[in-house]
């Protein structure tokens, strides 16, 4: 099969693809025939220097998620042909991804769909919807009532949530850190150029989504009124902890503040998810798809960051 192997640290530049052999089925884990797959900001990092890392297994074949149908299913249960979507428990860092024709992936980290959305558009669900979908609701317990902001919009994530807090019928404000792309989140009810120095400036925000990162959250926890929740989803600002954070001093009287790692994905979770787009009539979204022969290019528009929105590659 044709896969995307890495050995060390590669610019995009240099990615091409190899051939490796079809993995071998084992129990407890399914071969999926890989129909389409996401980019995702970590699967930069990963690229960028985080292989390094004694961590992951290398060589490794990238790719965090997937959507395919189930070639081999192995003791599963499932049944060959069954539309599926994967992510996360290592996939792409402790055992090989999905930018592959077919990834061999755990049977836990493997999903039943039922849907008639296209593969392209699917290929934007499994990180970044169930990402937003965890922090939006497992979370910030988002309701209609609510006013919610999400800073460090012009993402894959930002997209989504802001797709998702719409259908949910809450008021939306939506940051970006550059001028240019303010007109890029006209979905929001509110857009705010964002450079730091929030609080005082935005009033009445019940629940805030942080995708910039623990650089900001100080701020984004005065941002908030009292009551409000505060998830911590995104690195978008490089950090991803914080040293030196006095939860006594540093998190206002009365607002909660809560993180969510997507590490766990689970079959009722991915069913809300497709019953909410059934319901709600919503069609995922990304923002350019690009042939699995043409990986270099995708790799190469998402480190120049000329896409708004998710990148997809179908197989
Ligand atoms: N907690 C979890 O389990 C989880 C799961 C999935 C993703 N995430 C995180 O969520 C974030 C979004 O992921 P994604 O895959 O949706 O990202 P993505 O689509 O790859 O978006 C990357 C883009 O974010 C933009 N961005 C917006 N605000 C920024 C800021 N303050 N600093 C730097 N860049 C900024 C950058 O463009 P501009 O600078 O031009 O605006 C950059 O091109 C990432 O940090 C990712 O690691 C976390």
């Amino acid at each position: 099969m044709k896969a995307v192997v890495l050995n060390g640290v590669t610019e995009a530049k240099d990615i091409q693809l190899s051939e490796v052999p079809v993995p071998y089925v084992k129990p407890g884990w399914v071969l999926v025939r890989v129909k389409a797959f996401g980019l995702n900001h970590s699967e930069q990092i990963l690229r960028h220097g985080e292989i390094n890392a004694n961590y992951i297994a290398k060589p490794i074949i990238p790719g965090i998620e997937c959507v395919g149908e189930i070639e081999d299913p192995s003791d599963s249960g499932f049944i060959k042909g069954q539309k599926v979507i994967a992510m996360m428990g290592g996939m792409g860092r402790s055992f090989n991804g999905s930018y592959a024709e077919f990834a061999l992936l755990p049977r836990h980290n493997v999903f039943r769909i039922d849907t008639d959305l296209d593969w392209t558009s699917l290929a934007a669900v499994p990180e970044t919807y169930f990402t937003a979908w965890g922090s939006l609701f497992d979370c910030l317990q988002l309701n209609k009532e609510d006013t919610l902001l999400i800073r460090g919009a012009t993402c894959a994530l930002g997209y989504a949530a802001i797709q998702i807090a719409n259908a949910v019928g809450c008021h939306v404000v939506a940051t970006t850190h550059r001028q240019a792309k303010l007109s890029l989140l006209e979905d929001a009810d509110e857009v705010v150029l964002d450079n730091g120095g929030l609080p005082g400036t935005l009033h009445g925000i019940t629940k805030a989504l942080d995708l910039v990162g623990a650089g900001v959250i100080k701020e984004t926890l005065r941002t908030v009124e009292k009551g409000a929740i505060v998830c911590d989803t995104g690195v978008l600002g490089g950090a991803s902890s914080l040293n030196g954070f006095d939860p006594i001093k540093d998190i206002p009287n009365g607002v909660y503040l809560t993180g969510f790692f997507s590490n766990y994905p689970n079959q009722e979770t991915v069913d809300s998810m497709f019953e909410f787009f059934r319901k709600k009539e919503l069609v995922p979204l990304y923002g350019k798809a690009f042939a699995f022969s043409d990986i270099q290019s995708a790799l190469l528009a998402q480190d120049s960051g000329s896409v708004n929105g998710k990148i997809v590659v179908t197989v």
